[in-house]
């Protein structure tokens, strides 16, 4: 069975991940997305927030889970039994990060492998943090995160 994994902050979930998930899902037999913590971001959104929000958005998928964990990723894949991680780039401001991330894990286990998704180019502009910064300010964020998720995003601020 292959098990691949989708990691990521999901501070809150957008469509770009979404549509990473959609073509990460078709090719595997079970996709388990992974919020994670990353000690260079300071969430907005508690663990349990994001994990709701995924859930939210995904409804039942058969092939789909969503989970956390608070240690290393590398750990995380072999809790899972996963092979693959799943990344998204968005643009050449992303490589370096990933590149770094990508050779530190294939270091500490040269046998999972990390496979990386092109963005589709309508979300390539996208991400969490204007996300949280439109959600902040009261401007619509419906264009640019699942279906049912604003709402709660928007109570978060206080806000409609
Ligand atoms: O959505 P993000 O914030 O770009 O996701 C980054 C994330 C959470 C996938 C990355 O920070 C991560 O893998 N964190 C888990 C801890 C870990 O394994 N760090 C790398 C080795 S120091």
């Amino acid at each position: 069975m292959k098990i691949f994994v989708y990691p990521g902050s999901f501070d809150p979930v957008t469509r770009g991940h979404m549509d990473i998930i959609d073509r990460a899902s078709r090719i595997c037999d079970k996709l388990i997305i992974a919020v994670l913590v990353n000690n260079a971001k300071n969430p907005q959104f508690s663990m349990e927030e994001r994990v709701a929000l995924l859930r939210q958005a995904l409804g039942e998928r058969p092939n789909i889970e969503v989970r956390s964990f608070s240690g290393l990723l590398i750990d995380f894949m072999h809790v899972c039994g996963a092979t693959t991680i799943i990344k998204g780039l968005r643009a050449v401001s992303d490589f370096e990060y990933e590149l770094q991330m990508a050779l530190l894990n294939k270091q500490m286990d040269p046998d999972i492998e990390t496979m990386f998704m092109m963005t589709a180019i309508q979300w390539s502009y996208l991400s969490s943090s204007v996300v949280r910064e439109l959600a902040r300010n009261g401007a619509p964020i419906d264009p640019y995160v699942p279906d049912g998720t604003a709402e709660a995003i928007y109570a978060k601020y206080g806000k409609k």
